[in-house]
């Protein structure tokens, strides 16, 4: 089932998630549904907070961006290869230089800005059996999860710009959080007059 995406000035997206417990209810149902919800966007990451749940839940399929030619062979297989679901992540450690990426987010449709993040990632989580997983990963890769982990620590990628940035999108943002956009996936805006 695709669930409604919450837009940007929500109170849930800025909420700390709180941990998933085994006895979650319909914790399967819920993955699924948001594998359904973020293909059906062109996301390569949902979290739960996204889907108006304020709980320790994202998932990843970076697979898209390993076609890209640029790569190398590293690179390649470690965007193969993540296509998963974190449960209660905490981020270990992250290193390495900063580098720009140009990301966007489901729940601020239209908006893409350049984000400076460390190169690599060491990140402890559960997978969906709550097998506990300590993984590292580094460039697109990382790039991905961070930015969706920030999502379960109720921070978005528009607060890591300058301020003369945060500036110029001001109004775009305040669209969005009325639904004065055009966006073709399901969402849920906190000012609109309406759902739709
Ligand atoms: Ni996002």
């Amino acid at each position: 089932m695709i669930l409604p995406i919450v837009a940007y000035g929500d109170a849930v997206l800025r909420k700390k998630g709180k941990e998933v417990t085994k006895d979650y209810p319909h914790l399967q149902q819920l993955i699924d549904n948001m594998w359904e919800t973020m293909y059906n966007a062109s996301g390569v990451g949902l979290a739960a907070p996204q889907v108006g749940l304020p709980i320790r839940l994202f998932l990843v399929d970076a697979t898209p961006f390993a076609d890209d030619e640029e790569l190398t062979e590293e690179e390649r297989e470690q965007l193969d290869g993540l296509k998963k679901v974190f449960i209660n992540a905490e981020m270990v450690e992250e290193t390495g230089n900063e580098w720009p990426f140009n990301e966007g987010c489901l729940s601020i449709p239209d908006v893409r800005e350049d984000v400076f993040r460390n190169q690599t990632i060491t990140i402890k989580y559960m997978d969906e059996d709550f097998n506990k997983k300590v993984d590292s990963y580094s460039g697109i890769a990382a790039r991905i999860i961070q930015h969706e982990y920030d999502h379960i620590e109720g921070i978005l990628f528009t607060d890591k710009l300058s301020s003369l940035k945060k500036r110029l999108i001001k109004n775009k943002l305040d669209k969005i959080s009325k639904g004065l956009i055009k966006v073709d996936y399901k969402m849920r805006f906190p000012l609109a007059k309406k759902v739709r």
